[in-house]
């Protein structure tokens, strides 16, 4: 099998030497996309200037976020500092979202430390403009787990809004079947259960999702080397749900750049950005190669395959290490 691996980018120094070159960005430059506008930055979320500078005046109907958990993979800060440093960002939102809008952030509780950030983050967005509409939970299973504990299966993902935004939800049907009866209605003097009454095996998408395989090394859409990468079904579930075609969406966390291609596949414009110039080297490439092959990443080989060659690239990348951040905490 052809197989050219990454390791993890955000910490591998020896390999971040040999990937900058090749990115096209630097900290504070922007690529526009010719074609149907999205913008990709070199920046930090955290910086008005930056984010004023990437959103140019625009606004947005959906934000879809998902920052470093402050739990396994990149830089772990003290509680506060995060809080701090979250506040900014979803500062930033509000002020480039649209009056009827929606915000999505994923989010970690690490189980040895009380539940930080995200009980902290959950209770820091009650002074926020946003109003809180559902706390959904995606099963994400990696590895066996721990004979110590219940096996980690879970990623947060919040929905809020601002003011009266679309919510398309009710045309979505999951790949889940409808295995389990229950809620009894009587319609025209018959008493029906739930799987009669409608129309689909299957059942629509609730704030569980069990139907969404985290993305792993044998599938199309990995992206080697980025260990946080979420799967491209979920995205698309989001901006579904939440925006229309045509609309405005933002991502300012952009690591493999999943929003940005699902906004492609969706008729969106997507704006985006991450600090890391590798990580934003990658986003355009995902599009890029998208746009000339169809393919959705990079499965069997990695975006700077042509560059570094099959002999050159670190080869100590091994299964179990794929996308840490699901396995918050086994
Ligand atoms: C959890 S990953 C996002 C994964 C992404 N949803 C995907 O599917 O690939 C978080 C990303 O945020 C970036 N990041 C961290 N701090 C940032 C900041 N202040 N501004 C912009 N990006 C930041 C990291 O470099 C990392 O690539």
């Amino acid at each position: 099998m052809k197989n050219f691996p990454l390791p993890r980018i955000e910490i591998d120094e020896a390999c971040r030497e040999r990937l900058l070159p090749y990115c096209r960005l630097q900290s504070g430059q922007i690529w526009e996309d010719d074609k149907k506008g999205h913008r990709v930055g070199c920046l930090d979320t955290a910086s008005e200037q930056d984010i004023t500078k990437l959103m140019a005046r625009n606004k947005a109907t959906l934000a879809i976020h998902d920052p470093p958990y402050n739990v396994a993979a990149f830089a772990i800060r003290d509680i506060q500092a995060f809080m701090l440093w979250s506040k900014q960002w979803i500062h930033h939102t509000a002020q480039h979202l649209m009056p009827d809008s929606s915000l999505y952030v994923w989010l970690g509780a690490d189980q040895n430390d009380g539940f930080q950030p995200l009980a902290d983050f959950m209770v820091m967005m009650r002074s926020e403009p946003f109003k809180s509409r559902s706390f959904i939970t995606m099963r994400n299973q990696r590895g066996y787990g721990t004979p110590k504990n219940w096996m980690s299966v879970r990623q947060e993902l919040l929905y809020y809004t601002l003011g009266n935004p679309v919510f398309n939800v009710n045309a979505e049907y999951t790949d889940i079947p409808k295995i389990l009866r229950g809620y009894y209605k009587d319609v025209a003097g018959k008493r029906t259960e739930n799987i009669e009454r409608s129309g689909s095996e299957n059942i629509r998408a609730g704030n569980v999702w069990v139907d969404i395989q985290q993305v792993f090394y044998r599938m199309e859409e990995n992206v080697n080397g980025c260990y946080a990468q979420k799967p491209l079904k979920a995205i698309e579930r989001i901006i579904q749900a939440s925006s229309s075609v045509g609309d405005n969406v933002i991502d300012w966390f952009a690591h493999s750049g999943t929003t940005l291609l699902a906004c492609e596949l969706l008729g969106r414009r997507c704006f985006t950005c991450d600090t890391d110039p590798i990580f934003c080297e990658i986003t355009i490439r995902r599009l890029e190669r998208y746009r000339n092959c169809a393919e959705k990443g990079w499965q069997n080989s990695n975006p700077f395959e042509k560059e570094l060659g099959i002999q050159t690239v670190v080869t100590n990348n091994s299964e179990p290490e794929q996308n840490m951040q699901g396995d918050l905490w086994d």
